[in-house]
């Protein structure tokens, strides 16, 4: 991404992103930013903006792992916040707003799964990233869109529970299901960002660019990856698998079923290739803000960095760790 023309339209954001890296020097404290945010959270320090790490949600836990700053600035939503957080327990996790959330993550709580775990007893729990710690603590495993299937593919029975993304569990359901007869117990959870990429969506798509590879993050609806995925030749996966196949492939033309700026950081990646992407933008991603950022970097050190520090109960802090260092195991 070319920082200059991003941030010499704008004085105010210049003048802000400045400050901001002035500031991390002084606090000592890293940026770590999603592939959903702006495109101008995305540029990175080296190339004159304000993100140390900008990655998918793996990537992120663990650069937040491998940091040594003494605070995190986590440009992203709640669940990654906290994910940091876990495995950082004496650092200073900042969220720039705790209205960063996410369906996904809403749609679950610890007592519905001790539900589900009372009812299938036995059967091991795998938790999808994006759920608050509290879920995170009842479950044997966690999660990304990046290894699900790996981590799926791993236990030896035939049943696993996996919550809350109803749409990628079908997806994981019929791939797993080909290969080992595994089921999956999954629950109603939906994105409501990719949700909406449903078949007609993509078939209308295809039809006005019938040479271009359809690619799709897990979170779509199973209808979709079945019907509109159909001869494209195009990828079902993570944002890093999207982002890794787009460079692999010898296609020129993309439509693109995730989130609306992944389609920007796409086209700063590969400018010669051309990205259809219906714009959908996930509500929570876009509560983080260059000036949020500055505030919650601001409020370092001061009585108002309360409002922006990640606090999680010990025990919390405790038993969630267990589900997320064994994911990372598989990173
Ligand atoms: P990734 O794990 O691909 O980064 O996805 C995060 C997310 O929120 C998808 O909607
Ligand atoms: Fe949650 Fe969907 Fe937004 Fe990702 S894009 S944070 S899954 S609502």
């Amino acid at each position: 991404m070319d920082p200059f023309a991003l941030f010499t339209e704008d004085a105010s954001l210049l003048e802000a992103v400045e400050e901001i890296r002035e500031l991390k020097r002084q606090k000592n404290a890293v940026i770590l930013s999603h592939y959903y945010m702006a495109p101008e959270l995305q540029i990175t320090d080296a190339d004159g903006g304000i993100a140390d790490f900008v990655g998918d949600s793996l990537g992120l836990s663990v650069a937040a792992k491998k940091t040594g700053a003494e605070n995190i600035i986590f440009c992203g939503v709640k669940f990654m916040a906290e994910t940091a957080k876990i495995l950082n327990p004496e650092k200073r996790v900042l969220l720039p707003s705790f209205e960063a959330g996410c369906s996904l993550a809403e749609s679950i709580t610890a007592s519905d799964v001790r539900q589900l775990k009372a009812l299938h007893p036995e059967v091991p729990v795998v938790a999808y990233i994006n759920t608050y710690a509290e879920t995170k603590a009842e479950a044997d495993i966690c999660c990304t869109s990046r290894n699900a299937m790996d981590i799926a593919r791993s236990f030896p029975g035939n049943k696993l529970i996996f919550l809350p993304d109803v749409f990628m569990g079908r997806n994981l359901q019929a791939k797993i299901a080909a290969e080992t007869g595994k089921e999956l117990i999954l629950w109603e959870g939906r994105c409501e960002v990719h949700e909406q990429f449903t078949p007609q969506r993509i078939n209308g798509l295809k039809l006005v660019h019938p040479d271009a590879q359809v690619l799709v993050h897990w979170e779509v609806p199973d209808d979709t990856v079945l019907e509109a995925m159909k001869g494209s030749g195009g990828i079902v996966g993570s944002t890093s698998d999207i982002i890794r196949f787009v460079g692999e492939s010898s296609s020129r033309k993309f439509i693109l079923g995730s989130e609306c700026d992944l389609g920007a950081t796409l086209r700063g990646m590969y400018p010669e290739n051309e990205f259809v992407v219906p714009c959908i933008k996930c509500p929570h991603m876009k509560q983080i803000t260059v000036q949020r950022t500055l505030q919650a970097l601001r409020a370092i050190g001061t009585e108002e960095e309360r409002v922006f520090e990640v606090n999680l109960e010990a025990d919390i802090l405790q038993r969630a760790l267990l589900p997320i260092e064994r994911m990372l195991e598989f990173s």
